[in-house]
């Protein structure tokens, strides 16, 4: 069903290039998610995942901007990088410092940033959660923590408390931000003495290494939202605490991934495609 430009392919048409560059990629399911979109609103391209390694990102932009290509999607480890290799930045890209979609401009890349967008509608639209005066916990402190926690405040969030197993990168995260009013640090282990929270959002990597945070049951109520910024077997272990706590909600990062890339579709094609059945389908492939 997602293959659909391939025939436009076999034709041998110049399309516009499109790509995710990532170290590793081959995981990734950005390709299958811009195909479908532009199959869905009748657009010819070409999408690809291309391996660059760290250090290497400027110069496989650079070659890749030369073949035809108009739009990457930027992910782990090189969103720092996309940010450095682009002239000119969206305010939101600039106010992170990393940049998950970039589009090219004529003679340069423009960087944008939709990670946070790509959150907060998952969360809005598709399961009409409103964030306002919610007391939420971040736990985690690093690139993807980073990467929603403006959002998080943009959404109008009473409070948020980050934690994580390095307290320092907490606090950092905690300066980084600079708003004392509403943005506070726990230890992890002390959490126990935290009270309850209405959202719980893991941006740790545990998961990606097969490993779980050791999270109290007591932050959780049963009106608790528990959402993983991974998806798929990376969220397991979260979503199991998540639904043994008795979580309202346990979910996975698996919206947020079509929303943010049909925000960065949208800043390349103008339109914005319907992401509902994109959703539907990938969340049917990963329950297998
Ligand atoms: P990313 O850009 O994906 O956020 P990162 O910068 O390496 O990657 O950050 C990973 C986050 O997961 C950090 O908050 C890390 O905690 P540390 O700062 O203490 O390293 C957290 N993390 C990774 N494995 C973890 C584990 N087993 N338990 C708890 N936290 C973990």
């Amino acid at each position: 069903m997602f293959e659909a430009p391939k025939l436009v392919d076999d034709l041998n048409v110049t399309l516009a290039r499109y790509a995710v560059f990532g170290h590793p990629v081959g995981h990734s399911k950005s390709p299958v998610i811009h195909r479908a979109f532009a199959h869905q609103l009748g657009i010819a391209l070409r999408y690809d995942a291309i391996d660059a390694a760290p250090g290497t990102l400027a110069t496989a932009l650079s070659r890749f901007a030369a073949e035809g290509g108009v739009g990457a999607n930027i992910t782990l480890p090189l969103k720092s990088e996309a940010f450095a290799a682009a002239r000119a930045h969206s305010a939101r890209a600039k106010r992170l410092g990393v940049a998950n979609t970039l589009a090219w401009r004529g003679d340069h890349w423009y960087a944008d940033n939709t990670d946070g967008e790509g959150l907060i509608r998952d969360l809005g639209d598709r399961h009409r959660i409103d964030l306002r005066g919610r007391r939420v916990l971040l736990v985690g402190a690093g690139g993807a923590a980073q990467g929603v926690l403006p959002a998080l405040l943009d959404a109008g969030v009473a409070k948020v408390t980050i934690t994580n197993r390095t307290p320092e990168r907490a606090d950092q995260l905690c300066d980084w931000v600079g708003d004392p009013a509403r943005v506070q640090t726990w230890y992890l282990d002390d959490l126990r003495r935290a009270g309850d929270f209405d959202a719980v959002f893991n941006a740790t990597a545990a998961g990606q290494h097969g490993e779980a945070v050791d999270l109290p049951f007591s932050i959780a109520n049963p009106r608790t939202l528990a959402y993983d910024l991974s998806y798929g077997k990376a969220a397991t272990a979260f979503l199991a605490w998540a639904k043994t706590a008795g979580c309202a909600y346990a979910l996975d990062g698996l919206g947020m991934l079509v929303e943010q890339a049909a925000a960065a579709f949208e800043l390349w094609h103008g339109q914005r495609p319907d992401t509902e059945p994109v959703h539907a389908q990938l969340a049917r492939e990963s329950r297998g």
